[in-house]
C-alpha cells in the first residue's frame, strides 16, 4: 500500500503496535514461568494484564478510526521475542536466566515506548487528542514497567546473578557491598546501618534515572 499521509503512516503503526502487543500476551507466560525470582513473575504478570489493555486500548482507536487491527505483523517484537525464547532454551542457571530475562524484557519496553512515543505525537500533530491520551497511559506503563525492571535488576537480580558466577571465589570490596544489599532486600530490612549505606547509594544512583540507564544491564 503506498502512504500518502501523516493518517496513513499512524495507521500503519498503530496496526505494528497491535500486532507486537497481541505477540506478547502469548510471550509473557512464557516469560514469567522461566523465571525464578517472585518479585520478577510477579512484574511479569502484572505487565500481561496491563498488555492485556494496550491491545483493548489500541482496539478503541481502530474503532474510532474505523479501521481494522489486522493485517500486518510486527517482525520487530518478533525478533524480540525470539531472542528471548533462545536465552530461555540455552538453560542458563537460575539467577543468571533472571538477570537475562530483565535484558530481553527490556527489550521490549524499549521497541514499545519508540512505537507509542511517535503515535502519540502523531496524534497530536493530527489534533486527535482522546487518540493521544489513551496512547500517553499506554506509555506511561510501558515506562513504568521498564523502571521497575531496573529497580528489580539493580537491588537483587543482577547481584544473585553475579554471585552465581563468583562462588567459592573470594569476594572483592564492592561483591562484598553488593552482598550487603542482598542481604538487606533478602531479609526485609537488616540493621540500620546497612539500610543507610544502601539508600545513600541508590539515592545517587536514582539522580540520572531514566529509562536509558537500562543500558547499565
Ligand atoms: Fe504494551
Amino acid at each position: 500500500m503506498e502512504m500518502e499521509s501523516l493518517k496513513e503512516l499512524y495507521v500503519e503503526e498503530l496496526k505494528d503496535l497491535w500486532s507486537a502487543e497481541t505477540q506478547l500476551t502469548k510471550a509473557l507466560p512464557k516469560m514469567m514461568k522461566a523465571a525464578s525470582n517472585p518479585k520478577l513473575k510477579k512484574a511479569f504478570n502484572t505487565h500481561l494484564k496491563q498488555t492485556e489493555r494496550h491491545v483493548k486500548r489500541l482496539e478503541r482507536i481502530f474503532k474510532e478510526l474505523d479501521e481494522s487491527p489486522r493485517g500486518k505483523k510486527c517482525v520487530g517484537m518478533e525478533g524480540l521475542i525470539k531472542e528471548g525464547q533462545e536465552l530461555i532454551k540455552e538453560k542458563p542457571e537460575a539467577d543468571v536466566l533472571d538477570a537475562g530475562l530483565i535484558a530481553a524484557a527490556q527489550h521490549v519496553e524499549h521497541y514499545e515506548i519508540a512505537g507509542y512515543g511517535c503515535v502519540r505525537t502523531w496524534a497530536r500533530q493530527m489534533g486527535e487528542e482522546r487518540q493521544a491520551e489513551l496512547l500517553q497511559e499506554t506509555l506511561d506503563e510501558e515506562e513504568q514497567t521498564d523502571r521497575l525492571l531496573t529497580e528489580l535488576a539493580e537491588s537483587e537480580i543482577n547481584v544473585e546473578a553475579e554471585e552465581e558466577g563468583t562462588q567459592g571465589r573470594p569476594a572483592t570490596r564492592s561483591r562484598a557491598k553488593q552482598g550487603t544489599k542482598r542481604g538487606t532486600s533478602r531479609n526485609g530490612g537488616s540493621s540500620d546501618e546497612n539500610m543507610e549505606t544502601d539508600e545513600d547509594e541508590t539515592d545517587q544512583e536514582a539522580v540520572g534515572a531514566s529509562s536509558s540507564r537500562a543500558g547499565m544491564m
